[in-house]
């Protein structure tokens, strides 16, 4: 047993397939001087089709055809306690891990990350490449007394679950949600507060009844210019820092956030910080302001002040009113320089619609012109539009019907099951985090940018790549403990006999289990959600296939059995992992 050459920026100890990779690269690197294994390394990427890694030789840019180059590798190869064979096909050499080496150094490591965690989850897919990196990331920001719109759902579902795949790279992460809480309307709401308010319907439910009063206000203020006048007034009190018209709106907003953080905890989603457009310091906003006129960025129209940026073929935009009055723009603005320097970090990112890119576009390119050197580590992950979610009773409003609704189809759904049904412990809870995981999955399986049609029907399918399907997945894997008591405990690692796994079904299952720390390193670099997601559904499809095959009740040889066993509880607690790093609980039963 030789060791290992080191690769910089692999970490075996927690990806084995770094040590997988090494070894390939060790062989090619011997046969092709004066390749190194550390150049040889990158070029070690997944196979397709049954293979377990390729390499494309002319990427090395070598002297010489590239077949002749692999026959070299192909002569020179010797069969090791990792790599067990190499197939040269053209310009492209594919190895094959030593099975036995795959389970066993797979499950172990799976086992030991497992073990050593102190919450009991699995530490495996983790990986230290952002250690010592901040970053701030910003999403969900629904406004108080308007709707909770599918774009602030899906801004809340991606953004929950860029902060999970943050920290599983090792960063630091701020998760933040910037509510929309200031602006004109809080004003207008002000002002209809005094004739349709009620305290005892505010304390109920807060969220609900200002927006009750805001849509009764605002038909008001459509008839009748005066209300609105009121309504400016009362929100130029308010900017300039006036208790009495503060004071409602104070409560307001604490009542609101209350009702947020319950919501929020049904679909397991936590912020660090909540924060808003309020808390956006004017002193800021005034430097902001400075700044741009110093740079000569600024033009004045009707009394209003507008940035030109037009060259950047971003348009006009309003950056102060005519009566002196903040905006959502230079908020933006002048937020950014607040948090940076609060938290001074690496990268900030901001989950919002793609119906505001150009919104978002002005205000990096304002900051980018003002010289700050931390412009550059602003990132918009954007996503498209979501069509059709509503309920049976109309259009959606609050982010509580929406669960409300999903819960209840998921309910009928089950009810349709009568005998599996009634095995249900607590059906209500079943039924409410698999219709979660649906909206979430539905959301998460595509490409980001792409609009969708929400299905409820999808939603609820146990069939074809849907959530239930998932969460049905990690409850089989769940059971199959429960079902073979007479198997358990099982051996230690070392004592279980990876040799009587030999079926290709049980292979593909551990491939996949190797591959995870790898899915985690690669999701961080484009953001896509779906990357994880299709994760979970090859994992789940391979499990569901190896099961009349690679089968544990009724397997005689008991040591077999259990290497059985094994593999299978490993596979649960990375499909549980990679759930929650989507933000979903995976269910034990159901
Ligand atoms: N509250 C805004 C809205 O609902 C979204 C805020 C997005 N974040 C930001 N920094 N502009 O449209």
């Amino acid at each position: 047993m030789s060791t290992l050459p080191h690769i910089p920026g692999t970490d075996p100890s927690r990806c084995i397939f770094d040590s997988f990779r090494a070894a390939i690269a060790r062989q090619v690197a011997d046969a092709l001087p004066p390749l190194t294994p550390e150049q040889v390394y990158t070029g070690v990427d997944y196979g397709k089709k049954g293979e377990d890694f390729t390499i494309a030789i002319p990427r090395f840019r070598l002297p010489g055809k590239p077949d002749d180059l692999g026959r070299k590798v192909v002569e020179n190869f010797k069969p090791d306690e990792w790599v067990e064979s190499v197939r040269q096909e053209k310009a492209f050499l594919h190895f094959t891990c030593r099975t036995p080496a795959l389970f066993e150094r797979v499950l172990t490591q799976i086992h030991d990350l497992t073990k050593k965690s102190p919450t009991g989850q699995p530490e495996y897919g983790r990986n230290d490449s952002g250690k010592g990196k901040k970053v701030v990331i910003e999403y969900s920001s629904p406004n108080i007394a308007k709707n909770f719109h599918v774009g602030h759902l899906r801004s809340t579902i991606i953004g929950s679950y860029l902060t999970n795949l943050y920290r599983a790279n090792g960063w630091e992460v701020i998760s933040m949600n910037y509510l929309g809480d200031w602006g004109t309307q809080f004003g207008l709401i002000a002002t209809g507060f005094q004739k349709y308010g009620n305290e005892e319907r505010l304390r109920e439910d807060a969220i609900k009844h200002l927006f009750e009063v805001y849509v009764k206000v605002n038909a008001d203020a459509e008839n009748d210019p005066k209300v609105k006048e009121e309504a400016a007034a009362w929100f130029k009190r308010m900017e300039d820092g006036d208790e009495s018209a503060l004071k409602n709106w104070r409560v307001w907003r604490e009542l609101s956030i209350k009702k947020y953080e319950e919501e929020y905890a049904r679909l397991n989603v936590h912020f660090d910080v909540y924060t808003g457009e309020s808390e956006v310091k004017p002193e800021y906003q005034t430097l902001a302001f400075q700044k741009l006129e110093e740079k000569g960025l600024l033009a004045e129209v009707d009394g209003a002040k507008l940035i030109d940026l037009e060259k950047y073929k971003l348009g006009k935009a309003v950056v102060r009113k005519r009566d002196g009055t903040s905006i959502y723009l230079t908020r933006d603005i002048a937020g950014a320089m607040q948090r940076y320097e609060k938290y001074q970090f690496d990268k900030m990112i901001y989950v919002i619609a793609s119906a505001q890119d150009l919104h978002t576009a002005q205000f990096f390119k304002a900051l980018e012109l003002l010289d700050l050197p931390w412009a550059n580590r602003l990132e918009h992950v954007n996503f498209g539009l979501v069509h059709g979610m509503s309920t049976r009773k109309g259009t959606v409003v609050f982010l509580e019907q929406i669960i409300k609704e999903a819960q209840s189809v998921m309910h009928e759904q089950m009810k349709k099951n009568e005998a599996k049904y009634a095995a249900v412990e607590d059906p209500e809870t079943v039924a409410q985090e698999t219709a979660i995981t649906g909206i979430k999955i539905q959301d998460m399986s595509a490409k980001r940018i792409g609009n969708y049609t929400f299905s409820w029907d999808r939603m609820t399918s146990f069939e074809g790549d849907t959530g239930p399907y998932l969460q049905y997945a990690h409850v089989r894997l769940s059971s199959i403990e429960r079902k073979n008591p007479d198997l358990l405990p099982l051996p230690s690692p070392s004592d279980i006999d990876c040799t009587l796994l030999t079926e290709p079904h049980a292979r593909e299952i551990a491939f996949l289990l190797g591959s995870y720390p790898d899915v985690v390193k690669t999701a961080i670099k484009n953001h896509e959600p779906s990357t994880v997601v299709t994760f979970c559904f090859k994992l789940s499809h391979a499990i569901s296939s190896a099961w009349d095959v690679v089968i544990v009740k009724g397997e005689q040889d008991k040591a077999k059995a259990q290497a059985r066993l094994w593999l299978y509880l490993t596979a649960r607690d990375v499909l549980g992992a990679a759930l929650r790093l989507l933000s979903i609980k995976p269910l034990e039963r159901m």
